[in-house]
């Protein structure tokens, strides 16, 4: 099936120039949004995801163009719409259309409402991969899902550039997320993770491996991992609504790409990806396994 897309009201195809020039979200990344992924027709664990919506809208202070059912209701016409049964639906609220000035507009500007449903594969059967480890650039709010993410792109991009599946990002001394994804890692058979704090993204699938490992038995610690812990780390996974769990083998570092500051600016000379050092290697993913297979059934038995 084609993506599908919405703008304030009416379905588009995504190619569609309908998104006025004034548009804040397209002005100053001045919006929120959600992923929220649809197993067999159905999004899973859509009230989580429209809590943390509304949370993202407050902090930014945007007024919600719509009441958390009218929201949901949203989404279920843009599942049928599309009549994928597998999709990530892409779901941004912006401040609405204005003069452009910093300012925020005049309360009577309504927030503009626009998404995307595409057709998605799962991540399970993937290889596990490749994190490069560089300074966290991001801004002190990453807990609000802003449509600005410049610094997560530039990150996954530089990732990606190098080899890697995706950035693993240091902030003072400690490995505490990815660009796209929350940063989890297996230590003496327990779980250690970031605390929810204001510079990671709440994840929804963190939240949900958590009562996953919680089922299981098995610890989890909200802490700041050291970068020099990482040798006594046996293993680590990321965590995303389209990443699902995904198992890590190994973490590499670039001489360019201090982690401990933020890089020399050097213009645009691209780095050599053959200058990569290897940093970590899984020693033990059992556990990640474990919570692969436990992810999984929990997939399934939504999706029955
Ligand atoms: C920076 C960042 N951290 C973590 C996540 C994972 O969050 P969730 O599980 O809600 O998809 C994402 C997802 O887009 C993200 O962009």
């Amino acid at each position: 099936m084609p993506i599908v897309g919405y703008y304030n009201g009416e379905f588009v195809t995504p190619d569609s120039g309908i998104v006025p020039l004034d548009e804040r979200g397209h002005q100053f990344g001045d919006g929120v949004y959600e992923v929220i992924r649809c197993y067999n027709g159905r999004p899973f664990l859509l009230d989580w995801h429209l809590d943390r919506l509304w949370m993202s809208l407050q902090a930014l202070r945007i007024v919600p163009p719509f009441t958390k059912d009218e929201c949901a209701s949203l989404i279920e016409r843009l599942i049928a719409e599309s009549r994928e049964p597998e999709s990530a639906i892409y779901l941004q609220v912006t401040r609405g259309s204005a003069v452009r000035n910093h300012l925020f507009p005049e309360p009577t500007v309504k927030a503009n409402v626009s998404a995307t449903v595409r057709p998605v594969t799962s991540q399970t059967s993937k290889a596990p991969g490749t994190l490069l480890m560089m300074a966290d650039e991001r801004w002190a709010n990453a807990w609000i899902k802003t449509i600005n993410l410049l610094p997560n792109i530039l990150a996954k991009q530089t990732a990606h550039d190098m080899g890697a599946d995706e950035a693993l990002l240091v902030r003072d001394g400690a490995m505490i997320e990815s660009a796209s994804s929350n940063l989890w890692f297996v230590r003496d058979n327990q779980l250690i993770t970031a605390p929810a704090d204001r510079y990671i993204l709440n994840g929804i699938t963190r939240r949900f491996v958590m009562e996953l490992a919680n089922q299981l038995g098995i610890v989890v610690r909200e802490s700041k991992l050291p970068v020099e812990e990482l040798t006594k780390v046996d293993g680590i996974f990321i965590t995303g609504t389209l990443t699902e769990v995904f198992p890590i083998q190994r973490v590499v570092t670039h001489p360019d790409l201090p982690y401990a500051s933020l890089p020399a600016v050097k213009g645009s000379e691209p780095l050599a990806a053959d200058k990569c050092q290897v940093a970590w290697e899984a020693r033990d993913l059992s556990l990640v396994g474990r919570l692969q297979s436990a992810f999984a059934d929990a997939i399934a038995t939504f999706s029955r």
